[in-house]
């Protein structure tokens, strides 16, 4: 992502003559400018939008740019901010040091031609843009190796990772629980991807998704004429993932004659293909993934024992996200930040109460869940704060006691909820159906909704 090369220039000075000319001479230089001659303007403006550059007059009557700046560094991460210039008189150059020290680029000192505020103002740009692309490339990084994009510094999640990265040296059975949404294909794929065998293919069954008579040709595939349909010869996913690894998701739906045949690969390392004469060989990690209880499944005479304790050979059990509830802030700083740079929209924080109520929901779909939730959030939010009505009107946490809410969110709090309904229905193409799940709200939830806000065509 790059920044944008005019550069968005945000310019404060009282003297309405001296900010209008700077204004024309920037704009002619064809950047984008806004102009206020009043620093509690521009701390709102700040707070609202994203600039690449702040240029602000030293000495002002309502407060100082000094002031104003050091505000502003106090509440805005390093990363967030655009670059800071100050123009200062020769008699304060003493203020226009200590903003440097706060974190601005450079002065101007009064009187300045305006191509020297021309030139600073494009290494100033320069240098934004540097810093845009450095942290994306950070960002990025941090996302390919930093845990394998696997959030969570709890204590439970630290031992699933620690789990994973152990494993992931070995050709080791690996058996993941937890329950939907907890991250049990992001850790199988971690797995993989930092196993000696990452160039090989991984590949991924749905057990679930197949319906049986399929299952067993998809995972060892048949010659031609095995059965009515099979026209052609079909490898199977094992043959597939032959020198990598195979991702059994959903593990628990399969029936037991599939567990049968699928014992006998685990435990001799070979199969026969549907109707083939052959026995294939493959040299393969398994990775199983379920959301049941397999143990009880056994108990139940539902799920072989013998399977069972061949896939269980490394355990990793994800934990729900509401018995691990510190790593809610940090995974929805990082959603947070990855739907708002997918959206190009500014995303700066997050209203206390609706963190509160986010942090004591008890999130059903785990992280899934989460990740859906913020994404809405910050798709339907009117500013760079993250409201309470985005996220409740949802259908997730209801902030209930945390508080009033501010009086500009009560005001937007219809707009937002109709603005919800009306995208919805829009991305459903119209599907009321499909609204009311994009949603997560009931289709009577959303009746309720169109009638209310005369959205009904
Ligand atoms: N700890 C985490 N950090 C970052 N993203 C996560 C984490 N856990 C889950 N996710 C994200 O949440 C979503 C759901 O995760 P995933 O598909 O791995 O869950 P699952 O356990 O396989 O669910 P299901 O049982 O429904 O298949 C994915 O988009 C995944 O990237
Ligand atoms: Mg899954």
């Amino acid at each position: 992502m790059m920044a944008n090369r005019r550069g968005s220039i945000l310019l404060v000075d009282d003297e309405e003559k001296i900010l209008k000319t700077l204004g024309r001479a920037l704009r002619d230089a064809g950047h984008d400018v806004m102009e206020t001659t009043s620093p509690r303007q521009a701390q709102r403006l700040l707070a609202e939008r994203t600039f690449d550059l702040f240029v602000v007059d030293n000495v002002m009557p309502e407060l100082g740019g000094l002031d104003l700046i050091r505000e502003f560094v106090g509440a805005t991460p390093e990363g967030e901010r655009p670059q800071i210039l100050m123009m200062t008189a020769h008699a304060t150059v003493e203020s226009a040091i200590e903003a440097m020290k706060l974190g601005a680029l450079d002065y101007l000192q009064k009187p300045f031609e305006i191509d020297e505020l021309l030139v600073v103002v494009r290494r100033a740009l320069e240098h934004q843009q540097l810093r845009t692309e450095y942290r994306y490339l950070v960002s990025e990084r941090d996302e390919q190796f930093g845990h394998y994009g696997i959030i969570g510094r709890s204590r439970a999640m630290e031992e699933v990772i620690r789990r994973a990265e152990m494993v992931a040296e070995t050709k080791s059975t690996v058996l993941i629980t937890g329950e939907t949404g907890t991250g049990k294909e992001l850790v199988a794929r971690a797995i993989h991807d930092r196993s000696a065998q990452r160039e090989m293919p991984l590949i991924k069954v749905n057990c679930a998704a197949i319906p049986e008579t399929l299952l067993e040709s998809d995972l060892f595939g048949h010659v031609r004429g095995a059965f009515t349909g099979a026209t052609t010869t079909k490898k199977g996913k094992f043959a597939l993932a032959d020198g990598g690894t195979i991702f059994l998701d959903e593990i628990g739906a399969i029936s037991l004659t599939v567990q049968s045949k699928l014992l006998r690969v685990l435990q001799e390392r070979e199969f026969e293909p549907l109707g083939a004469e052959r026995t294939e060989q493959v040299d393969l990690r398994v990775i199983a993934a379920t959301n049941r209880d397999l143990r009880q499944m056994v108990a139940e005479g539902k799920f072989q024992e013998d399977l069972f304790y061949r896939l269980n050979v490394i355990p990793i059990a994800i934990p729900p996200l509401r018995e691990r509830r510190d790593d809610i802030p940090a995974l929805i700083d990082h959603f947070a930040a990855k739907h708002a740079q997918r959206t190009g929209r500014r995303f700066d924080r997050i209203d206390d109460g609706v963190l509160a109520s986010l942090q004591q929901y008890d999130w059903p779909g785990n992280v899934r869940e989460l990740e859906n939730t913020i994404e809405r959030a910050v798709v339907l939010s009117a500013g760079p704060t993250i409201a309470a009505r985005a996220v409740s009107v949802l259908g997730a946490a209801a902030p209930q006691t945390t508080g009033l809410p501010s009086l500009k969110l009560r005001q937007n709090t219809e707009w937002v909820e109709r603005e919800t309904i009306r995208r919805a229905l829009e991305s459903a193409g119209g599907v009321k159906k499909d609204a009311a799940e994009l949603m997560g709200i009931s289709q009577r939830a959303l009746s309720y909704y169109l009638s209310k806000y005369r959205l009904e065509s």
